[in-house]
């Protein structure tokens, strides 16, 4: 599973291990996965590798790509590695730190989840048709993929594609014995403030920003229930269902000046 080392990520691999699933701990930070796997073990007895790996760099993605098609005890796989940049596109441009920043967000939300999604659909098929196991896969998106954002938009665009990609791929498995899940959650307590340089979610209200433990629950629950997706919390799901439905003339000057928020 990726993106271990904080947030979310870890709260899966935690619900995945009151489950019993033992995983495979995948992020750049190999002291914070080591410190999740020592936690794992005296929680539930269960022994999770680590693999110290930087997605968003060929022969990282490759490694872990490895893993999925080599490694015959794995039948699951969960993306949660992401990150966002905030701003606006003409802004971003002008320096070559952001430039790559907005590079890097794309390998690795898109590149990286598309590359262990494929491979994991056709290693978890096979094994379970030479082994009558079952796969599932969850990947993590954002209620931010439901419509375009200015102020986010390379991030909203990669989780838009994360969506697309995964229901589309959720249809194509129906009765082959793997599942893939998407969850989409909103604004979520964990380092991904930090990482998109924003103090938004210190200024959004409590109502609105969720807790990694609760939306990593939601995750996991659907992903054993094989469900198609999940946007966690009745006010991300009106949200979800706003982006979907309204008039993107109307919409998106609202959020031009709405996201301005963000800062
Ligand atoms: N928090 C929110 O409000 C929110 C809302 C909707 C969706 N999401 C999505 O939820 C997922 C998890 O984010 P989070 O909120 O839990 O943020 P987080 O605490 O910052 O976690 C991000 C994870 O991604 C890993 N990561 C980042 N760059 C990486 C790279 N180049 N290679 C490998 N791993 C990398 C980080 O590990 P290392 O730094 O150790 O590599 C970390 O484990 C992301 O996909 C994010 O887009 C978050």
């Amino acid at each position: 599973m990726t993106g271990a080392s904080s947030g979310i990520g870890a709260e899966i691999a935690r619900a995945l291990a009151v489950r019993g699933y033992p995983t495979q701990l995948v992020a750049r930070r190999e002291e914070a996965l080591t410190d999740l796997s020592a936690e794992l073990a005296a929680t539930s007895g269960l022994a999770s590798e680590v693999h110290a790996a930087d997605l968003g760099d060929d022969a990282g993605r490759e490694a872990v790509r490895d893993l999925l098609l080599h490694d015959e005890r794995l039948v699951g796989l969960v993306n949660a590695a992401g990150y966002g940049v905030t701003g606006r596109v003409a802004t971003l441009a002008r320096r070559a730190e952001d430039r790559a920043a907005l590079d890097g967000l794309v390998r690795l939300n898109v590149l990286a989840l598309h590359d262990l999604t494929v491979a994991a659909v056709g290693a978890f098929a096979g094994r379970s048709r030479s082994t009558r196991r079952s796969g599932a896969i969850l990947n993590v998106s954002s209620i931010t993929a439901f419509q375009p954002l200015p102020g986010v938009a390379s991030y909203a665009a990669s989780k838009a594609f994360v969506q697309s990609f995964s229901e589309a791929v959720h249809a194509e498995l129906a009765g082959t014995g793997v599942t893939l899940t998407t969850l989409s959650p909103g604004l979520t307590r964990t380092g991904f403030a930090d990482a998109a340089d924003t103090d938004a979610f210190d200024r959004a209200p409590d109502l609105v920003v969720g807790e990694a433990a609760d939306v990593a629950e939601a995750g996991v629950a659907a992903m054993a229930a094989g469900h198609r997706s999940v946007v966690p919390g009745l006010v991300n799901q009106l949200s979800a269902a706003g982006g979907r439905l309204a008039p993107r003339t109307l919409l998106l000057p609202v959020l031009n000046t709405a996201m301005d928020w963000f800062g």
